[in-house]
């Protein structure tokens, strides 16, 4: 199903840059940017009913249950603007359960992006992470600090980011990462994400522009 809009999913272990990176993708391919973490943040802080479910899990660095997580995913993708702009699937699938109801869906990705980056980075890169309420945008308080002392003030750390639940989320991760992985074997492509977030965004510029002109291609050659 190599046609139409591009379809990406990128995968990876907690703080190893999805977020950072969906931000550069979504400006440069303008895909529907989908993260199951931002849904889920966004229902828990409107106290909704999935939000009141999905926090104790959260909170605690664990998975909120499968239903839960693929009922609100299957939701978003099957609206209007992911159709026609094309998607970029951030932290779902993230168990083999959740892999297969997508596989019976016919939910296919073009492209499998995995960002590889050692453990004791990724702590560092959880614990001193920031997020601005206002805007959503990711900083971190060595990597990249706010540019106004008016952000600083209203930045907020995320609950589930202290070293234990770090490591505990990272556990989860890697117990799943191989399950999934072979159902996307194919398509898979792993980039060194222990890099500058520029460094590493030109890589998956040039793999995503690739998968466009094949397509292009493709609908060209039938
Ligand atoms: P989610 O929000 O998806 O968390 P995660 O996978 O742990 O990923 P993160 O958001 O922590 O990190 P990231 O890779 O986006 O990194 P970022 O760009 O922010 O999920 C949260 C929770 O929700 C889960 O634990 C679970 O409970 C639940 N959940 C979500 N999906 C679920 C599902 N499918 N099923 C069940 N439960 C689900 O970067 C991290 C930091 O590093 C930032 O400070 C950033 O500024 C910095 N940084 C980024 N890139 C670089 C770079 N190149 N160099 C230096 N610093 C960098």
């Amino acid at each position: 199903s190599t046609s139409g809009p591009l379809k990406v999913m990128i995968s990876g272990a907690p703080a190893s840059g999805k977020g950072t990176q969906c931000e550069l993708i979504v400006k440069k391919f303008g895909l529907v940017h989908i993260s199951t973490g931002d849904l889920l943040r966004a229902e828990v802080s409107a106290e909704t009913e999935i939000g009141n479910k999905a926090k104790e899990f959260m909170n605690a660095g664990r998975l909120v249950p499968d239903e839960i997580v693929t009922a609100m995913v299957t939701a978003r993708l099957s609206l209007e603007d992911a159709k026609e702009k094309g998607w970029l699937l951030d932290g779902y699938p993230r168990s083999s359960a959740q892999a297969e109801s997508l596989e019976k869906l016919n939910v296919r990705p073009d492209i499998y992006v995995v960002l590889d980056v050692p453990d004791e980075i990724l702590i560092d890169r959880c614990v001193g992470r920031r997020l601005d309420p206002e805007t959503r945008k990711i900083y971190h308080v060595k990597n990249f600090p706010p540019e106004t002392e008016e952000i600083k003030a209203r930045l907020i750390t995320r609950p589930d980011d202290t070293e234990e639940k770090v490591k505990a989320r990272l556990d989860i991760y890697k117990k799943n990462a191989e399950a999934i992985l072979s159902t996307y074997s194919n398509i898979m492509v792993k980039i060194d994400g222990n890099r500058s977030k520029e460094v590493v965004f030109k890589e998956i510029d040039s793999l995503l522009s690739q998968v466009q002109r094949d397509e292009v291609k493709l609908v060209k050659s039938v």
